[in-house]
């Protein structure tokens, strides 16, 4: 799939979403957004357990991590975003709870 040109019908059902290091291009972070969005909101409307994306990002740039958040919690699905953070030996991890 490419996050710059997405459609809901390339890709079976989906209750879970993993992915790391995927917030790294300030450009593609809108689109990337929009693809979680658009996955995870079909869940929303229906009975049933929600879909959930776990996210980890080390965290390089601050603006871009902003960014990221700004777009999901801005978006028209209200997803919601959970966050938390884990120092390791180079630095920290954030991680992402969407839903
Ligand atoms: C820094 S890598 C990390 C990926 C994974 N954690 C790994 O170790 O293989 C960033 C990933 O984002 C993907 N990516 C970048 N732009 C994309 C786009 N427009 N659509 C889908 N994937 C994209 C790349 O293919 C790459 O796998």
């Amino acid at each position: 799939m490419d996050w710059t040109n997405f459609q809901l019908d390339q890709i079976e059902d989906t209750d879970l979403v993993v992915a790391s290091d995927v917030v790294f291009d300030p450009v593609l972070v809108p689109s990337l957004a929009c693809t979680l969005q658009e996955i995870l909101r079909p869940k929303k409307t229906r009975e049933g357990p929600k879909a959930e994306a776990f996210i980890a990002c080390k965290v390089r740039n601050e603006s871009t991590l902003e960014l990221f958040e700004h777009h999901l919690r801005d978006g028209e699905q209200g997803l919601k975003l959970c966050q938390e953070e884990i120092r390791v030996p180079d630095g920290t991890v954030r991680l992402y709870t969407i839903s």
